[in-house]
């Protein structure tokens, strides 16, 4: 019988649930799935488990029905003042020798906070037992079309898990949290340079199918951008900016990270 992980999960309409059971047809022994609703008056429902696994096609993307989200006791919040260092000391542990030997994006992460660039309405924090496990940022970017104006768009990153609570829901959390506010928030759209297997199941699709290019014409696969309200990038093609901020000076991020314990750097077989 498949069985569906009980826990949080997102569908792609926006709302959550928990998964409370899996659970059997009586008579056609069908496997079920039996959830509650996390908002309103919490209605229980069951469906086929079957159709839990399914993907759908959603504003133009392939995306699945449900999402994994994470245990039900992690919580989300924004970021405070004091939680500063220990966020840094996630963000090094998780890009630590993922992308280069050691990393530059806790140094980034410490100087974006203060960039003009930076939305602090979007910087959260997610915690398990009162320990940051996770953490997501943005920042204003844009799109200059091809009459030369500028259009203000978003982008995310870093987006952090620490190691041990990897693969287990905890981004798609801050991602799915953080999505929905920047709607509420008006902004347009989020466009992000990513791991091409990952964001497309938050609704991401190629930058290239919106005629979007990087500022040296690259149309490459990470490159991927989400309409935040159905056809908000449509008739938009231009060249994306992210903010100046995200070209780190890497002698000064090395010097930051002198001030974090020794962490041996390795040699990186596949740089994104
Ligand atoms: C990338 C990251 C933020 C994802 O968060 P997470 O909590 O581990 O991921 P989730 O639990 O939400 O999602 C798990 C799914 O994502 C996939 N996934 C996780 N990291 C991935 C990666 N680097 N590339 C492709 N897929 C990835 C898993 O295979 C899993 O897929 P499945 O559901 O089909 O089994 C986290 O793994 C991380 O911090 N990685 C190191 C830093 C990093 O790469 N940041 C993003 C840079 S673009």
């Amino acid at each position: 019988m498949e069985e569906i992980k009980k826990g949080r999960w997102y569908h792609y309409k926006g709302n959550e649930y928990e998964v409370l059971y899996n659970a059997r047809h009586s008579e056609t022994l069908e496997p079920l799935v039996i959830y509650r609703a996390l908002y309103g008056d919490n209605g229980v429902w069951v469906r086929p488990s079957s159709m839990w696994s399914e993907t759908v096609t959603y504003n133009g993307a392939q995306v699945p029905r449900f999402t994994y989200t994470g245990d039900m006791d992690i919580q989300v919040r924004p970021e405070e003042h004091g939680d500063y260092r220990e966020t840094e000391n996630l963000t090094r542990e998780a890009f630590w020798n993922a992308f280069q030997p050691g990393c530059d994006e806790h140094y980034l992460l410490h100087i974006m906070r203060s960039d003009s660039s930076f939305l602090p309405e979007l910087n959260y924090v997610a915690l398990k037992g009162g320990k940051i496990i996770g953490n997501i940022v943005y920042t204003k970017s844009c799109i200059v079309d091809d009459n030369g104006v500028q259009h203000e768009v978003i982008t995310f990153g870093p987006v952090s898990v620490l190691p041990d609570y990897q693969k287990s829901g905890v981004g798609a959390r801050l991602i799915f949290h953080t999505l929905k506010l920047a709607r509420e928030m008006g902004c347009r759209a989020v466009i992000i340079l990513g791991h091409p297997e990952y964001y497309p199941r938050f609704g991401f699709r190629r930058a290239r199918e919106f005629g979007l290019a990087t500022e040296h014409g690259e149309t490459f696969d990470p490159f991927m951008a989400l309409e935040l309200n159905p056809g908000s990038l449509s008739r938009l093609s231009g060249v994306f900016h992210e903010a100046d901020i995200y070209k780190i000076n890497s002698a000064d991020a090395s010097e930051f990270d002198k001030t974090f314990p020794f962490k041996e750097k390795k040699v990186i077989d596949t740089p994104l």
